[in-house]
């Protein structure tokens, strides 16, 4: 009885973790990164994950040299119009909050 106990609070502790952090820092696209030459599903990668929008961070990591990061407005995101960013970024590996 005290065994199973054991594993039962060991669950809650595992599962309580994530929600006592108040920011995370998510890799986007996992090992794989941020590329567009390489297929991913990024919407598929995103599905699994709660983001907690104000305290979580992503990270892209990516080829410098091929690739960037801009941020958007929605509209422009939908329209795939990206003459305007909110941002850019070009280091190969930024943290977005
Ligand atoms: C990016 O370009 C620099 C300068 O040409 C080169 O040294 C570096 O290896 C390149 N990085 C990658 C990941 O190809
Ligand atoms: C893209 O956005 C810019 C700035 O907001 C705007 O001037 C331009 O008309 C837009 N282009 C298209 C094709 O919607
Ligand atoms: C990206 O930057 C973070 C924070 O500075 C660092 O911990 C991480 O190792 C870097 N990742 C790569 C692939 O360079």
């Amino acid at each position: 009885m005290a065994f199973k106990t054991n594993i039962l609070l060991s669950l809650v502790l595992v599962f309580a973790v994530p929600l006592m952090v108040n920011a995370f820092v998510w890799n986007v696209g996992d090992a794989a990164g941020w590329s567009s030459q390489t297929p991913y599903d990024y919407t598929y990668w995103s599905m699994g994950i709660s983001f907690l929008v104000g305290d979580d961070s992503l990270r892209f990591v990516y080829d410098r040299n091929t690739t960037n990061v801009l941020e958007v407005t929605s509209a422009d995101y939908i329209s795939c119009n990206a003459t305007s960013p909110l941002a850019a970024y070009n280091t190969g590996n930024d943290t977005i909050q």
